[in-house]
C-alpha cells in the first residue's frame, strides 16, 4: 500500500524513516536535521562509525529517540541541469534504500521528497522517480508512505501517483 501524507517524517512510527541526508553522514538542514534533532545525539555518534556515504548509496542505523525503529540514510544527486546522471541517481537512492530496507526486515517505510530541498531537484520529475520505484516495491511491504513537507508536493505525488497507476494498471 502507498500512502501519500503530509507532515514531519520524523513523527511517524514506521519500521524505517529514510533520511535525504549528505555524503558525511554527520548531519545537516533540512529533512536531515530534523532527524538528527528528533533521534537525538546517539544518532550523530552512529553515523561516525558508517564512514560516509556515496551519492545514489544507502546506509543504515538505529531511531535511537524517534517513534520510528530504523533511519535508512541515502544520499540523493545534487541538481546541476540534468545532465550529470541525477535521474539514474535518485532512482539510486530509493532503490538502494528499499532494498536495505527488506534486507533488514523493515515492512513499513517513510521517504520524504529526496533531493529536492537543498539539492535542488524540480519537484515532478523528482516525484515521478519516487512514485515509479515506490510502485515497483509496492508488494513487498504492508505501508510505503511519501511524506511530503509541503501540502503542494502532497498534491503533485497524489496526481503523479494516479497518472502512473493509469498508465499501467493492477493485472
Ligand atoms: N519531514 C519531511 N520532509 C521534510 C522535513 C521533515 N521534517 N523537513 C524538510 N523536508 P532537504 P535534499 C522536505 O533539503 O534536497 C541537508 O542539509 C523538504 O521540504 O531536506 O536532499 C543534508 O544534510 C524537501 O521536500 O534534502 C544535505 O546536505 C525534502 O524534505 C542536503 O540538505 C528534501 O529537502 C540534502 O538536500
Amino acid at each position: 500500500m502507498i500512502e501519500i501524507i503530509q507532515g514531519d517524517i520524523t513523527t511517524l512510527a514506521v519500521d524505517a524513516i529514510v533520511n535525504a541526508a549528505n555524503s558525511s553522514l554527520l548531519g545537516g538542514g533540512g529533512v536531515d536535521g530534523a532527524i538528527h534533532r528528533a533521534a537525538g545525539p546517539l544518532l550523530v555518534r552512529y553515523c561516525r562509525t558508517l564512514e560516509g556515504c556515496r551519492t545514489g548509496e544507502a546506509r543504515i542505523s538505529p531511531g535511537f529517540e524517534l517513534p520510528a525503529r530504523r533511519v535508512i540514510h541515502t544520499v540523493g544527486p545534487v541538481w546541476r541541469g540534468g545532465n550529470r546522471y541525477e535521474a539514474a541517481l535518485l532512482k539510486a537512492c530509493y532503490e538502494n534504500s528499499f532494498e536495505l530496507a527488506l534486507q533488514n526486515d523493515v515492512r513499513s517505510i517513510a521517504f520524504p521528497a529526496i533531493s529536492t530541498g537543498v539539492y535542488g531537484y524540480p519537484g515532478e520529475p523528482a516525484a515521478i522517480i519516487a512514485v515509479s520505484a515506490m510502485l515497483v516495491y509496492e508488494e513487498r511491504f504492508e505501508q510505503i508512505i511519501a511524506c511530503c513537507f509541503s501540502a503542494g508536493d502532497a498534491a503533485l505525488y497524489r496526481r503523479v501517483l494516479a497518472e502512473l497507476r493509469e498508465q499501467s494498471p493492477v493485472q
